[in-house]
């Protein structure tokens, strides 16, 4: 096991920066989740740290080791890919002691790790059968077991899970949490799914355009977003963002917006400031009356366990959960 810090870390293709000057230390057993919208530079930043991927600029230390000089195979990293890319021709044993034969361990070596991956990602039955002859969630299992079986410092994930189905992605996203729990092994997790994000992670990193939003524990982001783009972008629905302005009323203070006004703590901001309020629709209700906000009721989504109320507060569109 190991720690794994980024400093300053940037790469640029052509005229393009695609990650700028990221600072970033992860412990040792931490899982950290990167997300971030697609083309954010996600994947370029886990390539950059198994060394795939030359850097720009910074450093990268795993397990106290500077290793952004090193090759690929001396930086103890494995990665799994969202494509599962196993071997069509070899049985799930071969696959999975492929790397391991390459690195010339002794057979009764390569046999016990292989057989204790196994075990750990119930391929125990399927070891004689090839790639074809699985599912999608068996072949991501066979995919994950290969990077097991090398012991590595470091785990780095890459949307593992996005190429199954909605009822796959949530079992095996369950597999994946008691897998990490077991080993133990310092993991960057990749994905744009928020629900993985939230569920996996130790901590979140949000990435937008290559550089680092907000770096901190999935409930403390999804409380206290450092800005608009984290936001907006955890959360299903998106938080409702509303502009006002503080406007001091008899000692009291009020964010004043298009249709409405809402008591502000006293001395919060300074009267006169542009604000931004955002409220979650899950913190919000309806009553009929005496409400903070009024609205008129633009439509309705019921999905049998929740339903939301979208309403229209002077200019904006308020999304209440009901
Ligand atoms: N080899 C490359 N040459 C040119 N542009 C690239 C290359 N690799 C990635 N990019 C660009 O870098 C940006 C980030 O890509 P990527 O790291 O794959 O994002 P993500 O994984 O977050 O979707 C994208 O705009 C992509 O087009
Ligand atoms: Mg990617």
């Amino acid at each position: 096991m190991a720690t794994v810090e980024l400093k300053g870390l940037g790469k640029t293709i052509g005229q393009t920066p695609i990650v700028r000057d990221v600072d970033l230390a992860i412990g040792d057993g931490e899982m950290l989740v990167l997300v971030g919208p697609s083309g954010c530079g996600k994947t370029t930043l886990l390539r950059l740290v198994s060394g795939l991927e030359e850097a720009g600029a910074g450093e990268i230390w795993i397990g106290g080791r500077r290793v952004d000089r090193l090759p690929p195979a001396r930086r103890d990293v494995a990665m799994v890919f969202q494509s599962y890319a196993l071997y069509p021709h070899m049985t799930v044993r071969e696959n999975l002691a492929f790397g391991l034969t390459l690195r010339k361990l002794p057979r009764a070596e390569i046999d016990s790790r292989v057989e204790e991956a196994a075990a750990l990602l119930e391929l125990t039955a399927l070891l004689s059968r090839r790639p074809r002859q699985l599912s999608g969630g068996q072949r991501q299992r066979v995919a994950m077991g290969r990077a097991i079986v090398r012991r590595p410092a470091v785990f780095l994930f890459d949307e593992p899970l996005s190429n199954l189905d909605a009822a796959l992605r949530a079992q095996v996203r369950v597999q994946l949490q008691q897998l990490h729990r077991r080993l133990g092994t310092t993991s960057i997790y990749v994905t744009h799914d928020q629900v993985e994000a939230m569920t996996l992670a130790d901590r979140i990193a949000v990435l937008r355009a290559g550089e680092l939003q907000q770096v901190g524990r999935p409930l403390d982001l999804y409380r206290q977003p450092a800005n608009r783009f984290v936001a907006g972008f955890l959360g299903s629905p998106a938080m409702n963002v509303l502009p006002a302005t503080a406007r001091g009323q008899g000692g009291e203070l009020r964010a004043v917006g298009d249709g409405f006004a809402l008591p502000l703590p006293a001395g919060a901001v300074a009267p006169g400031r542009e604000l931004l309020l955002g409220v979650r629709p899950h913190d919000l209700s309806l009553v009929l009356e005496g409400g903070a906000l009024s609205g008129l009721v633009e439509a309705v989504e019921i999905l049998g366990w929740e339903a939301f109320v979208q309403l229209r507060v002077g200019g904006n569109a308020v999304l209440v959960r009901a």
